[in-house]
């Protein structure tokens, strides 16, 4: 499942991120990257553990954790520190496999990654290309969205970034290993949480139904879940 959240970002936090980024200091790349990425991919990354890295990153934290939208499609367990790049005209990042496993340097902070995370810092206008083209069963996706907007997909699809041709893409991207490993799974306990609000909205939280689609959702989180 493919989930794009809107509005991730206000307008304001967009343009206090990229303050706070823009003026970092910039590295190639591949500072990140597994080896059969590191053949792929051509772009700047935000130095890692740097001040401008971990300010901006607590910003992206703070907001997918208000972000109910976020918490109900990802069932967040750890989260990797968020980590930001840029693509100039004529960089890309071809095909290619995020890692399973990501450790953060330096420490013993380790995930499994389930789940992959774009926020977009960059007005789609601004810039021609870029598009994020995430591959499945069913074909190919490809997204490009408002700064601010943010799009989580399965971190076991392979896909890349189209070749910028005019401007500069800026975003933020980070793994998270959620509660609930299976992404059949996540996503029916998705469905289920959004029909119940969808219900509770129209009858009240007390209602009969309500409360019985509630113990349902809880019951299959308590048994699909690792907390
Ligand atoms: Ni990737």
């Amino acid at each position: 499942m493919m989930l794009k959240i809107p509005a991730i970002f206000t307008p304001d936090e967009v343009r206090e991120c990229r303050a706070i980024i823009d003026a970092g200091s910039w590295v190639d790349g591949n500072e990140t990257s597994g080896h059969q990425s590191r053949l792929a991919k051509r772009n700047e990354q935000l130095a890692q553990g740097s001040e401008a890295a971990h300010r901006a990153g607590q910003m992206v934290l703070a907001a997918i954790g208000r972000s109910p939208l976020f918490v109900s499609g990802a069932l967040p367990l750890k989260v990797f520190p968020p980590l930001f790049n840029r693509y100039g005209e004529g960089q890309t990042f071809d095909t290619h496999v995020d890692n399973a496993i990501r450790q953060l340097r330096g420490s013993d902070f380790r995930i499994r990654s389930d789940l992959s995370c774009t926020l977009f810092l960059e007005e789609p206008d601004a810039y021609d290309g870029g598009e994020l083209v995430v591959q499945d069963l069913f074909g190919e996706h490809r997204v490009k969205l408002a700064a601010g907007d943010m799009v989580l997909y399965p971190a076991s699809s392979l896909h890349h970034v189209t070749p910028v041709t005019r401007g500069v893409r800026t975003a933020s991207f980070f793994w998270l290993q959620s509660m609930v490993r299976e992404h059949g799974q996540r996503e029916q306990l998705f469905r289920l949480d959004g029909v119940t609000q969808m219900l509770s909205a129209e009858k009240g939280g007390s209602d009969a139904a309500v409360i019985e689609l509630t113990n349902l959702y809880h019951n299959l989180l308590r048994m699909w879940a690792d907390a």
